[in-house]
């Protein structure tokens, strides 16, 4: 790698137990690759490793179904529920772990966006409210989601264990930390959603209340993990099938917001939404990772995403006060981006067609033959 002295977006960063040689790390990104009861494969490990050999700091996996209820969102969607599942993951952690960088299990709970789920024959989220929007063609999916089932009350409290199950099987199959996926419009994030939520018990109705629950399932991972492994969570405003929404309260939910995941344990807040260059709320004003810099605690990092692959904007997403940025697309069509910028090059643009149709999964030209071999070394 070229000497890169002034460039922050190669400088070290530390969480408490893990070290980052780098700013900048992999996105999460749902390639729906996984058998069709969840196991992650062979190809995928040589996928994720892929990134860590190019220079990536740290990799967030895909989102990784909880629970064998409510929460897979896709077929062929990896999970975190058997011992099948630590199993497989053993093969990925192991490839990225030896390509030289930590990786993250990002869980997620799909709620009323669920959109392939072979363990159950309907949907739940907070409300019984019908998302807006379409299913994903690019998970095989199609027409209007149907109205989800309102979760009872007791019913949280499984989900809950559900997430530290899944994040005590992520320890054991090797991962060096959890995100919660609280963003994109799936359940955690659906908690925080006004429009979603329309709750009348402890966990809806204003902002204190309507994010409880994902706070409490972060406390929950984060008593129940060992110290060192590294808990996040990832919020958006904008959700896969909304992305005009936008938090009602502004600034000032965003301010009870990232104070809360912050005060519940987290290791680090993710924001993400399509340009994280943009205001969070209106024409002007601060974005979404000014505010969680502003309102979350030192003891929490802050995490930065959204059409950061041009390297000129991701710098200036670290000069702005976040901690790391991560990059999805750009990763995509750069799975070396760190070691070309460090070197002076300019990334490839994202090729949507060429990579992600006419299905998400992960293509073999993604993870050729040369890439197989140097594994094997
Ligand atoms: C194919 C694909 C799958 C994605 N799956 C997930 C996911 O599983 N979890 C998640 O939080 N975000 C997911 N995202 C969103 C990305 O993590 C990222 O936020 C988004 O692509 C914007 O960042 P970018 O401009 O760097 O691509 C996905 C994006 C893409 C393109």
């Amino acid at each position: 790698m070229a000497e890169t002295p002034d460039d922050v977006l190669f400088e070290s960063f530390d969480f408490d137990d893990v070290s980052l040689d780098n700013r900048v790390g992999l996105a999460p990104m749902t390639r729906t690759s996984a058998t069709d009861d969840g196991r992650a494969t062979e190809q995928m490990a040589r996928y994720y490793a892929k990134f860590a050999r190019g220079g990536f700091s740290f990799l967030v996996s895909e989102g990784v179904y909880t629970d064998h209820e409510y929460s897979q969102g896709y077929l062929n969607q990896p999970g975190l529920v058997t011992e099948d599942h630590v199993e497989s993951w053993q093969q990925v952690t192991d490839a990225v772990h030896e390509a030289g960088a930590p990786i993250f299990a990002q869980l997620m709970h799909a709620g009323a966006i669920s959109q392939g789920n072979p363990h159950a024959d309907e949907t739940v989220g907070p409300s019984a409210v019908q998302p807006v929007g379409e299913k994903s063609g690019l998970y095989g999916g199609e027409g209007e989601f149907e109205t989800p089932r309102e979760l009872l009350t007791k019913e949280l409290v499984g989900i809950r264990q559900s997430f530290v199950a899944a994040a005590r099987n992520a320890e054991e199959a090797g991962f060096d930390g959890v995100e919660l996926h609280a963003a994109n419009g799936y359940l955690l994030n659906e908690f925080l959603a006004a429009d979603a939520n329309q709750r009348d018990d402890e966990y809806g109705g204003d902002v204190e209340n309507r994010v409880r629950f994902p706070a409490e399932v972060l406390e929950a991972v984060d008593a129940e993990l060992p110290d060192g492994f590294v808990v996040g969570v990832r919020v958006s405003q904008e959700k896969v099938n909304d992305d005009e929404y936008r938090w009602p309260g502004e600034e000032g939910d965003a301010e009870v917001i990232f104070s809360a995941l912050s005060e519940a344990g987290a290791d680090y807040i993710h924001v993400t939404g399509t340009d994280a260059t943009t205001p969070a709320f209106g024409d002007t004003g601060p974005t979404l990772a000014d505010l969680a810099v502003e309102y979350s605690g030192d003891e929490t990092a802050v995490v930065d995403n959204g059409g950061l692959g041009d390297p000129d904007a991701a710098r200036q997403a670290i000069e702005s006060g976040s901690d790391l940025v991560t990059l999805g697309t750009s990763a995509l069509s750069n799975p070396d981006w760190p070691k070309q910028v460090a070197a002076g090059e300019d990334p490839d643009p994202f090729d949507f067609e060429e990579i992600l149709l006419p299905k998400a999964t992960i293509g073999d030209h993604e993870v050729p033959d040369a890439d197989v071999a140097s594994l094997d070394d």
